[in-house]
This record gives C-alpha cells, structure tokens and sequence, in this order.
C-alpha cells in the first residue's frame, strides 16, 4: 500500500515509515521539509495522489494554546478534505490517553478538537492514544521548572517508548480503519513527580495547584484505561539501552 505519514520526520514518524518500509509498503514521509504543509495545504494533493492511507504524526511547532488549537484544527481538516479529492481510504491519527478527561490543558483540549473532527469527517480512521513517551520526560520536568525546583502533580501517568508507540501506529495503518479508538501505554503508571525525582534525579516539588501542561491532575487521568494495550519495556530498560 502506498500509505504517507504527515509528520514522517519526527520522532514517531521516522519510525513509522521504516517500520513501514520494512513490512513492503511504499511509506512516504511528508512534512515541511519535504514541501507539504498541513497549516496552508501546500503539497497535500500532490502527496495524497494514489496513497491508500494517510498516518498523521505531526506536532505543532508551538504549544501555547493558540498555536496548538489552531495546529491541530486547521491542520486536520485541510488533510481530511485532500484525502477526501484523493480517495484515500483510511485516515490514522495518534492522540492522547486522557485527553478528554483533562479539559484546562490547552493542548489537550486541541488533540480532543482533533479527534473529533477526524470522527465527523466520513472518511474510515483509527485514533492511536498513546501516553507520554519515555522521550519526552525530559521536557515535561523542563516545562515545569523554576530557579532549578520542578513541581509537578503527583497524580499519574505511565510512560512508554516511542519505539513502542510507534510499532503500534504502523501495525493500525496497515489493518482495516477501526473507526475507533485504540489505548497504548507503558507497562508501569507512576505518581508524576515521584517518577520525575527518581528517573532524572531532579528536586521536585508537589502540591494541589502543581500542574503538568495547564491542568492539575486528580489522579489516573493519564494512566491506561481498562483495555488499553500494554507494551513491555520499562523505563529502566530503555534508559539503560538509550
Ligand atoms: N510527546 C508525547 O509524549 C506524546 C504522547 C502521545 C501522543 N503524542 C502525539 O504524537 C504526535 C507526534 O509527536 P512527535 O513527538 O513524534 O512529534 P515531533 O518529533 O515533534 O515531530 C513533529 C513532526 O510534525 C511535522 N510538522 C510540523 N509542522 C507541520 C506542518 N505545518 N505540516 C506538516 N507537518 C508538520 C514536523 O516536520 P518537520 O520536521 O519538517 O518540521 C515533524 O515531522 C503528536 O501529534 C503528539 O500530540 C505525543
């Protein structure tokens, strides 16, 4: 199948377009630096021509709520209305566990705005919510550091290797459109800032009104839902490997 990940040059979607590639189908990598721009449309025709499924992994250049907002809706319905001319016939997205349950995070609420325009859209899709990526632990106790001190929620979340992300996106794209939605998570959920002290061996502190992204957190908001699938590798593992 000839099938073009929007975002191919990230960090989910260069895995995907190999992991692609290497199951025999032609996997096309589309993004800005490849002149196709899901913001002003420039490109998506020319690269939806005769594809069979689009995989959006892209991500916003910037995530203050505005930006996030407008990435992820204009983005979305430029891409549905090209696959729509082009006859595509499965449209996969990779979104957020808990994305609906935290309202007050902006970039949240923007992947929620994002699902449910893929849901209106008539054209066959499989949502992958995915929670955060080993990778991006770093940036979540960057984010949220002041003078050196990280605060953080201690409600949780559970990690997961990008890797195993993006093994699942690619096994979706190359299956029939589940017009629905499929969980992955990491093997273990954490309390937030625990995991952040120990896994970065940063001084992190908590509190009610501690917030990651915009929003507080009660408690599992993050975390796997029943149902969700599990990968195996824990972060223990991956650090070491990394
Ligand atoms: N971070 C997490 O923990 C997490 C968890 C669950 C789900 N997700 C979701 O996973 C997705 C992928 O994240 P990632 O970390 O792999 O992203 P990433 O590494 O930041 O890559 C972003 C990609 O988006 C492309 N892009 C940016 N602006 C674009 C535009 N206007 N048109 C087309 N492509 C554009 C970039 O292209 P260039 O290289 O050409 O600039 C790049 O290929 C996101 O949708 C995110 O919401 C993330």
């Amino acid at each position: 199948m000839k099938i073009v990940v929007i975002g191919g040059t990230g960090l989910i979607g260069s895995q995907v377009v190999t992991m692609l590639g290497e199951h025999g189908h032609e996997a096309v990598a589309a993004s800005p630096s490849s002149g196709v721009n899901t913001l002003t449309g420039e490109g998506l025709a020319e690269a939806f021509a005769g594809a069979d499924v689009v995989v959006d992994v892209s991500n916003s250049p910037s995530f203050a709520d505005a930006d996030v907002m407008n990435f992820f809706t204009v983005s979305t319905t430029n891409m549905l209305e090209a696959e729509k001319a082009a006859g595509v016939k499965h449209h996969v997205a990779l979104s957020i566990v808990g994305a609906a349950r935290l309202p007050k995070s902006g970039y949240l609420r923007a992947k929620v705005a994002q699902e449910k325009l893929i849901e209106g859209s008539g054209v066959p899709y499989s949502i992958v919510e995915a929670t955060q990526f080993f990778e991006f632990v770093t940036r979540i106790a960057d984010s949220a550091t002041v003078d050196g001190v990280v605060t953080l929620p201690h409600g949780y979340f559970q990690p997961i290797a990008a890797v195993d992300v993006a093994t699942v996106v690619a096994r979706t794209a190359a299956h029939d459109p589940l017009n629905g939605r499929l969980e992955i998570a990491g093997p273990e959920a954490f309390p937030m800032d625990d995991f952040i002290r120990t896994a970065l061996g940063r001084t992190v502190e908590t509190g009610p009104d501690a917030e990651y992204f915009g929003t507080t957190l009660e408690g599992r908001e993050l975390a796997a839902g029943e149902g969700a699938e599990l990968s195996t590798l824990t972060y223990e593992e991956w650090a070491a490997r990394a």
